[in-house]
């Protein structure tokens, strides 16, 4: 039987390595199309958990894992070797920076080699992790041909970029449109085969590196957005204008214009991490990559900025930042998840802890955090609780706070948010 009519007739037995954010809600999405899938992640851990039935990503709840590893329909495992009995494997494994902020691929490469050690013929491999143009082409493909097969023939290979948005409601892995770009057309073929089971929409292009350009441009797109966003917050502090205003007013332009909106800098595992990606390999070539840095730049001082304004706030208590108590409201980078990675709240701590603040947080998706050295307890948010700090710092807007009763009882309040939009009193300083 074919891999086209095994994939049709949900025959095809799937593989998922790395079952992160990204990794995990794909493989539940092939489980519940009725595909067995194994899912391999290196963490013993997290696989103990899921064979479990528990989930530790916010999007997937634990009652689909435990439903699907009942059904036999996935299976979590430390162990490469089920990778024999796989028609396909989708590689989500992490990309992040290294120190230098150079792409490590090394999750790659080390995917890669397991991929490439257990490679049959008519296997489809796919990778998804988020990564410079090339890469499929010059780190994976080479692996996978070493010993003799040829690619669109005897084995598939494809990048299909991962769009999940954690915490959206509406879009998720399922009806977020796919882009896939095969090594050979009969690769973009199968790829498009494998996800056409599953997702709502499918969207071809002409090859590995076209797909791999495609989300680095989304998320160069955002970060530049977000950089001109912030850099108008800045520009409009000098000129006495309250930029949110401005913002939601240009947003009533019904074409040639999208909302951005400024905030405390940028978090997460995407936006501030993939352009460093393109810029790294744009220098490859000779190339500036001017505006990726410029908003890396303007992003990356935000922390700071913010931290300028709750000096503003405490001055206007005639209070210094020294043995000040400081409340930091979200820790997760963005609203309504658990995910703290490169959160500018954490920078935050970071810098008002230096000018020697006490600093606590409270955070209702993350009531434990290991920062800086010592775990931390998230404060539970109450009138009390507000009342002992001498300033409060919104950082996320989780739909969980109630602004009523945080504007009722902080004694000051900076706002990088606008989550106190409309409201008036002297106790707020905006972004
Ligand atoms: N989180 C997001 O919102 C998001 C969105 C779009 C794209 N991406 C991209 O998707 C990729 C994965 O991101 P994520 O957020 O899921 O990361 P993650 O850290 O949540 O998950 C990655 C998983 O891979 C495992 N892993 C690491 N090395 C491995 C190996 N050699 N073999 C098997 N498992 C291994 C880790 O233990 C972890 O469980 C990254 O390239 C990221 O940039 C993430």
């Amino acid at each position: 039987m074919t891999l086209e009519t095994k994939l049709k007739q949900r025959q095809a037995k799937l593989s998922v390595i790395g079952l992160g954010y990204v990794g995990l809600p794909l493989a539940i999405e092939f489980a519940r199309a009725g595909f067995t899938v194994y899912g391999i992640d290196v963490d013993a851990a997290k696989v103990a958990q899921l064979q479990r039935g528990r989930s530790y990503v916010g999007d997937v709840p634990s009652a689909d894992v435990a439903a699907a590893v009942r059904a036999g329909r996935f299976v979590p495992t430390t162990d490469f070797s089920v990778l024999k009995k796989a028609d396909t494997v989708n590689i989500c494994v992490p990309t992040p920076l290294n120190k230098t902020k150079d792409p490590d691929v090394s999750y790659i490469v080390a995917a890669a080699d397991e991929v490439a050690r257990y490679l049959k013929k008519g296997q489809l491999v796919i990778l998804e992790s988020t990564t410079y143009p090339g890469t499929t082409d010059e780190l994976i493909l080479p692996r996978l041909t070493a010993r003799g097969m040829t690619v669109g023939k005897d084995f598939f290979l494809a990048f299909s970029p991962e769009r999940v948005d954690p915490g959206n409601a509406v879009y998720q892995t399922r009806n977020i449109p796919k882009v896939v770009g095969g090594v050979t057309p009969r690769c973009t073929a199968m790829a498009c085969t494998l996800y056409r089971q599953t997702l709502e929409t499918v969207v071809p292009v002409s090859s590995t590196r076209v797909a791999e350009m495609v989300k680095l441009l989304e998320n160069t797109f955002r970060s530049v957005n977000i950089g001109l966003a912030n850099e108008t917050a800045l520009l409009c502090d000098r000129l006495g204008i309250d930029v949110w205003e401005v913002i939601d007013a240009a947003a009533t332009k019904p074409f040639g214009f999208m909302p951005f909106y400024p905030g405390p800098g940028l978090g997460g595992h995407c936006i501030p991490i993939d352009p460093f990606y393109l810029s790294w390999k744009a220098k490859l070539s000779g190339f500036e990559a001017r505006f990726i840095e410029l908003a890396g730049q303007v992003n990356g001082h935000m922390p700071e900025h913010v931290v300028r304004r709750v000096v503003e706030a405490l001055n206007g208590r005639s209070r210094s930042v020294k043995g000040s108590k400081i409340l930091v409201l979200g820790v997760s980078y963005k609203a309504n998840i658990e995910d703290t990675r490169e959160s500018p709240s954490l920078d935050l701590i970071e810098l008002l802890e230096e000018m020697g603040a006490s600093v606590e947080y409270t955070d209702p998706h993350v009531p434990k955090l290991d920062f800086a050295g010592r775990r931390r307890k998230s404060v539970p948010l109450t009138p009390a609780a507000l009342k002992r700090f001498d300033c409060v710092v919104i950082a996320t807007n989780h739909a969980e706070f109630d602004w009523r009763e945080i504007l009722a009882n902080a004694r000051s309040i900076v706002d990088t948010r606008n989550a106190l939009k409309g409201k008036k009193s002297p106790k707020i300083v905006r972004l």
